[in-house]
């Protein structure tokens, strides 16, 4: 397909924030972007905004054009093409226990999946993959990493990253990797951009708007009911809830046969069987054939997946 060449296509704070400020919700604590950091250039979203989280507020977004060291989930590499994608970081300071962070990872997945249905009409061909990619029509189009550091009173501060494929060919990256990320990348779900999913150049900045407002409800729902639970007052009971709810409505793995490892390389599988949708605390639900205690439903808190042909 030939790829619709890209206009004026800024993603700095003059062409995102108003946009955002005109979504955004005024009695919401914090919003994802304000203060919103532009770099044209930036080895890794996460770590630049990790190194700055001791003196910035919760909802600084750091977002560049060209990420020259992107970093996935079990030390994968994250390629995005400069100038074409989304790849940005907000910085997040929650009441969650720590065990509890990976919550803020799964809502991010379910606010990227309605960005996407809501604003390019794509209803029913978003789904999740647990724990945290987007898929658009059963191909990757996000990917989230969300790291956090705790202190002796919980979490001092969480980075969420997001990548998206907007404008580009990801298949033609894979061209340009040398042998080790070529085979990296040969194990992965295969990726997809939003624009080769639509036939059309997609604005940026509009997109990344929406993003952040949407990140910004599920994100401070979740802890100012957290906060609420602890103090008694039930703010906004429901939120967790109403979070599963949705990422169940998207769930890709249920119903299908899977491998659990503990890692990118695959060499330790930690268990095998059919994906049973997520329990109350975000974690996979693995149907494992046979008796007990081996067979039987196994909750997996962490792991990479890969599904099996059914
Ligand atoms: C994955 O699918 O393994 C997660 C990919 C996360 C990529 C994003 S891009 C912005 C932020 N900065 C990074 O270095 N990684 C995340």
């Amino acid at each position: 397909m030939a790829f619709p060449s890209v206009w004026d296509d800024s993603i700095e704070a003059g062409a995102v924030l108003p946009l955002l400020l005109a979504r955004a919700d005024p009695d919401r604590p914090w919003t994802a972007g304000v203060p919103f950091i532009y770099r044209s250039s930036c080895r890794s979203t996460n770590t630049a905004l990790k190194d700055m989280a001791g003196h910035s507020p919760a909802g600084t977004a750091l977002v560049t054009d060209n990420q020259t060291g992107g970093r996935g989930r079990l030390g994968r590499t994250w390629l995005s093409q400069p100038g074409r994608d989304l790849t940005f970081s907000v910085l997040l300071r929650p009441s969650l226990d720590p065990d509890r962070a990976h919550l803020l990872a799964l809502a991010t997945g379910v606010a990227v999946a309605e960005v996407l249905e809501d604003e390019y009409q794509l209803r029913e061909q978003v789904s999740l993959k647990w724990p945290n990619d987007v898929l658009l029509a059963g191909k990757k189009v996000c990917g989230i990493l969300l790291e956090a550091a705790a202190g002796a009173t919980g979490l001092l501060w969480a980075a969420a990253g997001v990548g998206l494929n907007v404008n580009s060919e990801p298949g033609a990256l894979s061209a340009s990797l040398s042998p080790a990320l070529a085979a990296e990348w040969e194990r992965r779900p295969r990726p997809v951009s939003l624009t080769e999913h639509l036939g059309t150049a997609v604005p940026r900045a509009p997109l990344l708007a929406a993003l952040l407002a949407r990140l910004t409800r599920w994100w401070t729902a979740l802890d100012l009911e957290e906060a609420g639970s602890r103090e008694g007052a039930g703010f906004v009971e429901g939120a967790r809830i109403g979070m599963l709810e949705e990422w169940r409505r998207r769930d890709a793995l249920a119903g299908r046969r899977v491998e659990i490892f503990s890692g990118v390389s695959h060499s330790d599988r930690l268990v095998s069987g059919e994906a049973a949708g997520i329990g109350e605390e975000g974690q996979l639900l693995i149907q494992v054939a046979g008796p007990a205690p081996s067979g039987g439903l196994t909750e997996v808190f962490a792991g990479d997946v890969s599904v099996l042909a059914n």
